[in-house]
């Protein structure tokens, strides 16, 4: 919930605040700062996602689900984690840490622009699997 809500909160509140504000020109390195401080609360709870949910698994011996098109929303949780933690663990440390040095360069100028529709895809696609795994969790998809 702090997680996908802490996504929620980057795109449909941070973002835009800092694009239509007057903080131009800073809006990147603001962002950064904000956003950095995020990741790592990120980074720690999609490890605790991840620990709880193949628990879960392990302890109701549910792994044949994964065999079954029926339980896509499993496929649909484990994807959504695989791709947090790839952004939070690989891409996000070793490729885009110097993003707010690269904007003050002005090689940037429409940065933001794209980190929203970045963020906006990634939101749409965890709110879409939130919906579709309540429905499944309470058996909705039942042959
Ligand atoms: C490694 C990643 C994950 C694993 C192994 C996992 C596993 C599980 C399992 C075993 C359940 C219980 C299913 C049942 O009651 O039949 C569950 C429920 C659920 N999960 Fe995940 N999950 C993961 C990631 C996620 C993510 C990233 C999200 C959100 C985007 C998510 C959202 C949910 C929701 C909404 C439920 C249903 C809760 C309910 O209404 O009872 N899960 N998950």
């Amino acid at each position: 919930m702090i997680w996908i809500g802490g996504v929620a909160f980057v795109t449909i509140v941070l973002i835009p605040a800092l694009r239509s504000s007057s903080f131009r020109g800073d809006e990147s390195e603001i962002f950064n700062a904000i956003e950095n401080r995020f990741a790592q609360i990120a980074r720690a709870l999609t490890l605790l996602v991840g620990l709880s949910g193949f628990y879960m698994i392990y302890q109701l011996d549910i792994w044949n689900r994964f065999w079954e098109i029926r339980y896509f929303w499993m496929h649909a949780m484990v994807l959504i984690w695989l791709m947090f933690i790839l952004a939070l663990f690989l891409i996000e440390p070793f490729f885009i840490k110097d993003h707010g040095r690269i904007v003050k360069n002005g090689h940037s100028i429409g940065n933001l622009r794209k980190t929203q529709m970045v963020h906006a895809i990634i939101l749409t696609l965890s709110l879409f699997t939130v919906f579709v795994s309540v429905l499944g969790a309470h058996g909705i998809y039942k042959a």
